[in-house]
């Protein structure tokens, strides 16, 4: 009973849907196509889908800015260091566990009317290069069971990304959907720095916007949050930030017994000669900082080595006998760390200069 022209009718219809359809995909195509981000994002997407595949979580929802952050998120099985391969600092690592690991992951322990048994919401480690600061934070993301964001300053500031805001607001909602939760920025100096009139106006708001994000952990009982800091230059760092990170810990060039244990613990799988006189390597490592001390065992390490191979080696260069089974290399003697050869042997002259470092005011930071 339909009109004869129904039918006519009907297929225009159809065609003008479909063709608006295929318009739609065709600008949602050219649109992601000329989206200069296309690529970051699907990059940063996988990552956070394998990073959600690593936490086990599933059906999570989470926004372009929140996947970004998630990217940043590092595993125990991807850190090598662990608290034992860290010397003379057992004071301060058993006061990270009390101050921030307990009270993140056994919070039944920390809860109280009063709320005077909180979690610290900010934590920094300061002290000269070189003494262990990043090493003691990689071996709390190791050891500590908690989420850990690495947070790289460069990440929030990206240009192409440009909206700094929503990226800390999703460091933030990342870390509350993962929690516990540390959030990690190393040389915090750098992206906290005391507000200059020079600042970028966007850089201000992206502090504003963090400090009442982190504010906000404060007020809220239940958040299991810290943001764990760590900087050379504290002085450097705004007073409002040091204010939100009552605890810290500060970290000095290691002293005499520190040297004799970093020492034996990085010469520990070390061949060393009979009656090796550690007292007298510490004694003579004075103001020495960590990664110091590392640079010289490292430097005495491959004294034996050289020696045996250009002893082996063929007037042409190239090493004969070198079985491995057979290779006999002499220990580690107390000399080798003393070998002044005009490369970069002197122990002497190996310190990185922390000590020349103006060191942070007393008053203000213990
Ligand atoms: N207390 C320490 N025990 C063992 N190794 C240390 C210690 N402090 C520093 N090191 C060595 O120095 C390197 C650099 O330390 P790092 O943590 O980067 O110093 P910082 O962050 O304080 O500048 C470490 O990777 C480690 O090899
Ligand atoms: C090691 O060196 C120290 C200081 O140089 C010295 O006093 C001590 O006697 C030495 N110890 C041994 C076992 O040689
Ligand atoms: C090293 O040992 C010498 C002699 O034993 C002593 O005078 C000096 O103070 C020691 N130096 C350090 C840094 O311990
Ligand atoms: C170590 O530093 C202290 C203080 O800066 C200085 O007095 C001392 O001479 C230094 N020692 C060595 C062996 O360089
Ligand atoms: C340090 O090295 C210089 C040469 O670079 C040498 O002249 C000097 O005696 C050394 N000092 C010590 C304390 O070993
Ligand atoms: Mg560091």
């Amino acid at each position: 009973m339909a009109p004869p022209n129904t039918k006519k009718y009907v297929a225009d219809v159809v065609i003008f849907a479909l063709s608006q359809v295929a318009l739609y995909f065709a600008v949602k195509f050219i649109l992601n196509s000329l989206d200069p981000l296309k690529d970051k994002k699907k990059e940063a997407k996988a990552k956070s889908e394998e990073v959600l595949g690593k936490l086990g979580i599933k059906n999570l929802k989470l926004n372009e800015y929140e996947e970004v952050i998630l990217s940043e998120v590092i595993f125990p099985d991807e850190i090598t260091v662990n608290f034992k391969q860290i010397g003379g600092l057992d004071p301060i690592i058993q006061s990270l566990r009390e101050s921030v690991i307990y009270p993140l992951c056994y919070p039944q322990l920390f809860t109280s009317s009063s709320g005077l048994l909180g979690v610290s919401k900010g934590v920094l480690l300061h002290g000269p290069p070189g003494v262990g600061k990043t090493m003691l934070a990689k071996a709390l993301a190791r050891e500590s069971g908690a989420t850990f964001i690495n947070l790289h300053v460069s990440t929030l500031t990206d240009k192409w990304f440009g909206e700094s805001n929503k990226l800390v607001s999703g460091v933030f909602s990342v870390a509350k959907k993962l929690q516990p939760c540390i959030i990690f920025i190393d040389e915090i100096d750098a992206f906290l720095r005391e507000r200059r009139s020079n600042d970028h106006e966007v850089t201000g708001m992206m502090k504003a916007e963090f400090m009442s994000l982190w504010d906000g952990l404060t007020t809220d009982e239940n958040s299991r949050i810290v943001v764990l800091g760590a900087t050379n230059r504290p002085n450097d760092i705004d007073y409002a930030i040091l204010r939100r990170m009552p605890k810290r810990f500060a970290i000095r060039l290691p002293n005499e017994e520190q040297r004799r244990n970093i020492l034996e613990i990085m010469l520990q799988d070390s061949n060393l000669e009979e009656n090796f006189n550690f007292t007298e390597l510490v004694n003579k490592t004075a103001n020495f900082s960590g990664s110091d001390l590392k640079e010289a065992c490292r430097n005495a390490a491959m004294i034996p080595i050289r020696e045996y191979t250009r002893s082996h080696a063929a007037p042409g260069g190239e090493l004969k006998d070198v079985d491995p089974e057979k290779m006999n290399i002499r220990p580690l003697r107390l000399s080798d760390f003393f070998v002044q050869d005009g490369s970069s042997n002197q122990v002497n002259i190996s310190m990185s200069g922390s000590s020349s470092l103006t060191i942070l005011e007393q008053e203000r930071l213990d």
